[in-house]
């Protein structure tokens, strides 16, 4: 088959990774991918925006499969323009992808259902959200509707911040049309967990669960970034909250998609906190996880494409997914200052020594090769992924890894899957 992966970023450079490894796979390309899918795949210089060339390449070029790895494009309605061109895309449609790009259809979807979730009211009138900010208990949580880049949502911690960031959503456009309505809803306390389903519209198959780092600094402070590190399995879960979110996440959500006539097929992810009362919905996502991708991809021990492949066909209840018992820690390397402003072209040393290192597996994100030379070009630069028979095995190998590799202003947390002694 030859196949399509649509992004550049670290989550591609492993689907590429795992999927090159197929004896289905004859041919990858990577639109417009990085320095480390150059090595184990064809780039193509194609943004994951421009939708048309995208088609127009994947037909030129008889593209059996493309997966695609970003939710802008999804949001878009990339895979709508696919299937309209007979060409088989792996994602939800566009009126499935509002699962994710709006948060107020997602609301309203997990309210019809009785999904837990914070409880939340949206507006569409900045007077109002002002106005309902009186009467208020801190914190709590405001969110543009839309997709911002993982920067829209704002944990107001007081009165004052709240109205900022109303202003700044409503009035000010920071983040254009996607401030246009805005969902304020109740601070949940819990920790963190993420898991992924392949959805075949009618029946999904669970992936083993991961957790996300996405605060900037040790211990979770600073701001929310894509994500500065992972590990899977998630700490924080077992067998019994496991059940409860099929019964009470997952189960309704399928009834709902059906109840709204979406037929949703691809890779679901909710955002979960476990809170004293149980798994409670923060988001849901429809794409694979970055930088979790990079740390499940390397224990599934299943071959994805025919994963992929049976959930397009609506058959993934005959699939069964084989996973390396082993644990996985993923450590970002990011340029000094993200999510803020950062600079790019610095030259990146010491990839080689770090992939000497047994069972570690180094994903590329902002990296670009000019001559011999690899250089930043991006916020995240690289994921490094290490397997051990324990999560601190796992730490201990990655962070010996990540010791092995320098770039000028290079950013990493150093407290990635800390206090897991199993
Ligand atoms: P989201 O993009 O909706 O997942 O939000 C990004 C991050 O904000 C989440 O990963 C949480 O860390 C935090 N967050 C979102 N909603 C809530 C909430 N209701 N209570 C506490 N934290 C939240
Ligand atoms: N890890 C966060 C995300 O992919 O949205």
């Amino acid at each position: 088959m030859k196949i399509l992966v649509i992004g550049s970023g670290g989550r591609e450079h492993a689907l590429a990774w795992k999927l090159a490894q197929s004896p289905h796979a004859e041919r990858i390309f990577c639109a417009p991918g990085n320095a480390g899918t150059a090595e184990i795949a064809e780039n193509v210089a194609i943004s994951s925006s421009d939708l048309e060339a995208l088609v127009r390449f994947a037909k030129g070029n008889r593209v059996d499969l493309t997966v695609v790895g970003p939710d802008d494009p999804l949001a878009a309605g990339i895979v709508d323009l696919f299937t309209a061109e007979k060409l088989r895309a792996f994602g939800p449609s566009k009126s499935a992808a509002r699962i994710e790009a709006s948060k107020i259809f997602a609301k309203e979807l997990m309210s019809a259902q009785k999904i837990p979730t914070a409880e939340a009211r949206t507006f569409s009138d900045s007077r109002e959200a002002l106005g309902y900010c009186k009467r208020l208990k801190f914190p709590v949580v405001i969110k543009a509707d839309g997709l911002a880049l993982g920067k829209g949502v704002t944990i107001a911690p007081d009165a004052a911040t709240a109205r900022s960031t109303i202003n700044e959503m409503m009035n000010q456009r920071r983040f254009g049309e996607a401030g246009r309505r805005i969902v304020i809803e109740e601070f949940l306390r819990g920790t963190e967990c993420s898991l992924h389903a392949l959805v075949d519209g009618s029946n999904y198959r669970l992936l083993e669960s991961a957790r996300d780092h996405k605060r900037a600094f040790d211990g979770d402070q600073g701001p929310n970034t894509g994500g500065m590190g992972a590990c899977s399995p998630a700490n924080n879960w077992n067998s019994k909250l496991q059940l409860q979110f099929e019964a009470e996440i997952m189960q309704p959500l399928l009834r709902g998609f059906l109840h709204e006539g979406i037929n949703f097929r691809g890779l679901l992810y909710p955002g979960l906190i476990i809170t004293n009362d149980g798994p409670r919905v923060l988001e849901f996502n429809c794409r694979f996880g970055d930088p979790e991708t990079q740390a499940l991809l390397p224990r599934m021990k299943s071959d994805l494409l025919p994963l992929l492949d049976a959930t397009l066909n609506g058959h993934i209840q005959d699939s069964t997914i084989e996973w390396d018992q082993r644990a996985a820690v993923t450590i970002v390397l990011a340029s000094g200052g993200y999510p803020g402003k950062y600079q790019i072209g610095k030259n990146i040393s010491g990839l080689h020594e770090a992939a000497k290192l047994e069972s570690v597996q180094i994903f590329h994100a902002g990296t670009n090769r000019a001559n011999s030379e690899i250089t930043t070009a991006g916020g995240r630069v690289l994921a490094v992924t290490a397997l051990g028979s324990t999560r601190k095995a796992a730490r201990a190998r990655a962070y010996e890894a990540v010791s092995r590799i320098h770039f000028e202003n290079c950013h990493y947390r150093r407290d990635i899957a800390l206090g897991a002694t199993n």
